[in-house]
């Protein structure tokens, strides 16, 4: 469910299904982003826009968005990619479109397999002890100087995500994994080629919505 507060200058909107509570927002804006008030947690006026439109370009997991009352529109993302956290989910930023969920900037996907909210991580990662480095071995990259434009997401029934789109693969730390424009990545947790699919998927029987 998605809810907006309007300031005099921004809406800023919240989505708690998505939130896997990363909270870039109580540390970066705690004056605008109150998690502890009793009334409206998220108050727009209370801090400077330029504050709101950083605390949504942070929030990992894309709950927290913004729009300008100007209608300036959002800007691009220059650089697509994916970073690997380690022992939790794919951390996606860029100018994304994950099919049947629409277009977002931000957005953590689900790569353990146990998550109730595919495609998109609700933390049962911890619950189930899933474990994966986020350090991974670099892989043969495209080459490609393409790093924008738009990154379409599909969850394929059963199987991975497959990304078609300009896309760096990042290592927890930052580091460069791989870069290429059309990648399947493992959602079932179950890879030996973690972050990328190599069809285990099929021998375990995994199940999920395409
Ligand atoms: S989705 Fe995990 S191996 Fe294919």
């Amino acid at each position: 469910m998605s809810r907006s507060y309007e300031g005099q200058h921004v809406i800023i909107s919240f989505e708690s299904r998505k939130c896997i509570h990363a909270r870039k927002c109580a540390q970066n804006a705690p004056h605008i982003f109150n998690v502890n008030a009793d009334g409206d947690w998220i108050q727009p006026d209370k801090g400077e826009v330029q504050q709101a439109i950083d605390v949504a370009n942070l929030c990992p997991s894309g709950a927290i968005t913004y729009q300008l009352k100007n209608n300036t529109p959002t800007p691009e993302v220059k650089v697509n990619t994916a970073h690997i956290w380690e022992n939790g989910p794919l951390a996606l930023r860029g100018n994304l479109n994950i099919e049947n969920h629409g277009a977002s900037q931000n957005a953590t996907l689900c790569r353990c397999g146990l998550s109730r909210k595919k495609p998109f991580c609700d933390g049962a990662h911890i619950k189930g002890e899933f474990q994966a480095t986020g350090e991974v071995d670099a892989a043969e990259s495209e080459s490609t100087e393409q790093t924008g434009g738009q990154l379409n997401v599909k969850p394929l029934k059963d199987g991975p995500l497959y990304v078609t789109g300009n896309l760096e693969i990042c290592a927890g730390s930052g580091r460069l994994v791989k870069r290429g424009s059309k990648m399947a990545l493992c959602r079932c947790g179950q890879s030996n080629n973690k972050p990328f699919c190599d069809g285990t998927h099929k021998s375990i029987g995994f199940t999920a919505e395409g």
